[in-house]
């Protein structure tokens, strides 16, 4: 018992210790928004890479722009500013979170041109922006 604690405790401090991730401290209703709009972010991707699975891409191009591009900036805009999670970000982090939406914006504009070679050329910008932040900052 005593050296499974002890174990543990190493695997604990191990985890710990390679996270060098920065903390940026969100208030609680911003941390909330952020966590339902990530998931929605995955599921958007999901959405956009079988849509041009199956050559939809004007289809692609919509979900694209609609969940994941610039229009959906300042989207929480009318929330009290605890609730906002961009503005409460550290500038550095929020900024990878425009490059995202720019990202989905351009692929969106390719593959509402039927180029899907281009548009495609294109989504690894995109995803390159959740693995930065993702790699880069934590909230807790
Ligand atoms: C600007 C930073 C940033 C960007 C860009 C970003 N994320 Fe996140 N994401 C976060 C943070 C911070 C969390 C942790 C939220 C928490 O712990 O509640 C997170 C959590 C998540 C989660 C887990 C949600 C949960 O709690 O179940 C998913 C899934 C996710 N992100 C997907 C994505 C995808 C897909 C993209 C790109 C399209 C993306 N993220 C881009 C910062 C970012």
């Amino acid at each position: 018992m005593r050296t499974l604690a002890i174990a543990l405790f190493s695997l604990c401090s191990v985890a710990a210790a390679e996270d060098a991730r920065q903390l940026a401290t969100l208030p609680a209703p911003a941390q909330e928004v952020l966590r339902l709009e990530m998931l929605d972010n995955m599921a958007a991707l999901n959405e956009i890479l079988s849509l041009l699975a199956a050559d939809k891409l004007k289809e692609a191009a919509e979900v694209a722009e609609t969940r994941l591009g610039l229009s959906t900036m300042g989207r929480h805009r009318d929330k009290p500013f605890e609730a906002r999670p961009g503005p409460n970000m550290p500038p550095a982090m929020h900024a990878i979170g425009m490059d995202g939406h720019r990202a989905a914006s351009a692929f969106a504009t390719a593959a509402k041109s039927g180029d899907r070679v281009k548009a495609m050329s294109l989504l690894p910008a995109l995803t390159s922006t959740c693995v930065a932040c993702h790699y880069s900052y934590r909230i807790r």
